[in-house]
């Protein structure tokens, strides 16, 4: 699909947000509903995922930032993180020709190191055999939390000015942005989250100052491109001031 095709699905091309986030809610109650075990749920996100991020490459969406996991995840069942991180690994193998082929490159942020050997491994293969494609950003969130990415940053920038690297006065936003994991991604422009919940949930908390939000009550694993389209089309309809008065 090429870039004209934007305006066929009603999309103004000068208004395709560069940077998207999505916190992917709801797998599990898509599960209970159906009487089905959480981690189908999880499956079905999985298919999900596909599709949408098929859907950013063709409307040339630059970054799209996925809360796959956060660092209150670890908390659920043994089984259930065992499930995921089968899942995630399942993803990064299968996905990686297709992500090579899209020339989409894979990136993360959070601890990937608390990540088990092998769900790293394949996410180091995938990031090593993605890093010369320069299309746009599959950003996976894993074991990510906002406030442990400020946290890091602080303990980083607080270092540097205890060995005089830095001075406490050439403390300023752009210094923070460059000591966050998101660091040379661009700003964030939406965020979308799923199945109605109203929450920040510990997602991007620095990056979501001046982001569009946008809630669907849609469960995580019937998300379509249809509806994320859909979403974008209103994102294009909003007057974003960035805290200015509009001429
Ligand atoms: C939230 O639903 C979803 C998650 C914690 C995991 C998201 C994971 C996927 C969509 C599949 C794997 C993704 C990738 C990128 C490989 P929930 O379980 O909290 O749902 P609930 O609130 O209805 O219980």
């Amino acid at each position: 699909m090429s870039f004209n095709n934007n305006k066929q699905h009603g999309l103004d091309p000068a208004l395709i947000p560069r940077h998207v986030a999505i916190i992917m809610d709801g797998n599990g109650r898509w599960a209970k509903k159906r009487a089905l075990n959480r981690i189908r749920g999880h499956e079905k996100g999985l298919e999900a995922v596909r599709a949408i991020v098929r859907v950013c490459r063709e409307l040339k969406i630059l970054v799209l930032t996925l809360y796959a996991f956060s660092t209150e995840n670890w908390q659920r069942p043994a089984a259930e993180i065992a499930g995921l991180m089968r899942l995630l690994k399942k993803f990064l193998v299968q996905e990686r020709a297709e992500l090579v082929e899209s020339n989409i490159r894979l990136s993360v942020i959070g601890q990937p190191d608390r990540l088990p050997d092998n769900v790293q491994k394949a996410l180091r293969q995938t990031m090593d055999a993605t890093a010369q494609n320069d299309g746009s950003i599959l950003n996976l969130a894993l074991s990510y939390g906002g406030r442990t990415e400020i946290v890091e940053m602080v303990r980083s920038v607080a270092g540097k000015v205890a060995h005089g690297k830095i001075r406490t006065q050439d403390i300023n936003e752009a210094l923070v942005e460059s000591h966050l994991y998101t660091k040379g991604i661009p700003e964030l422009d939406l965020l979308i989250r799923t199945s109605g919940e109203m929450r920040i949930s510990n997602f991007l908390l620095w990056q979501l100052a001046y982001a569009e939000i946008f809630v669907t009550p849609t469960l995580w694993p019937d998300f379509s491109a249809d509806e994320f389209i859909d979403i974008l089309k209103q994102f294009q309809l909003r007057d974003r001031r960035f805290g200015k008065v509009l001429p």
